[in-house]
């Protein structure tokens, strides 16, 4: 399989779903950008109280509703920005998220949630760079094969 081949995970609760993205911030590195995207109740904000978490943030994190963008202090500092208001990329540019942005690199890592049932999402870990490849290296692990998808 290529080394660069995306990592399906399926999750049965929030709390795995959390477990999930304690060990992305248990895992990450000072300027990694991890996109998340997914409809509504899919999972994205239970994912990043799991990556703060991993993070050791102590402040609780939410949906940042009403505002664009937050950060938290901890091993690394956790900027949450949450795209979901705009209508258009060229809001971005409007809002000066490029400067926001500057010094990141282009490489990310695309996690793509989905519903499979009330409690059941899979969570699909695209690597897009070389960092993100090296990142799910040390998810496949742990994470494949998942046995019990295999009855
Ligand atoms: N396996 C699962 N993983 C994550 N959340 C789950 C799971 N099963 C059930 N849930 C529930 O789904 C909801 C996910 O909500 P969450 O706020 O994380 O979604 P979201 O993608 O951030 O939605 P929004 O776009 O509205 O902000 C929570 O109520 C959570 O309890
Ligand atoms: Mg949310």
């Amino acid at each position: 399989m290529n080394a660069d081949a995306p990592l399906d995970i399926i999750t049965r609760s929030p709390q795995e779903t959390q477990a999930l993205g304690e060990a992305l911030g248990v895992a990450a590195q000072p300027g990694d950008l991890f996109l998340l995207s997914g409809p509504l109740g899919a999972g994205k904000t239970c994912l990043v109280q799991g990556i703060a978490r991993g993070l050791g943030v102590r402040e609780p994190v939410r949906s940042p509703t009403f505002v664009l963008a937050t950060h938290h202090p901890g091993r690394l500092t956790l900027f949450h920005i949450d795209l979901y208001r705009l209508d258009n990329p060229l809001e971005a540019e409007d809002l000066g998220l490029d400067d926001y942005m500057e010094g990141f690199p282009r490489e990310r890592l695309l996690v793509e949630l989905e519903h499979l049932g009330p409690e059941e999402r899979r969570i699909r870990l695209r690597p897009q760079g070389k960092r993100y490849v090296a990142l799910l290296q040390g998810l496949r692990g742990r994470y494949a094969p998942q046995a019990r998808d295999a009855r």
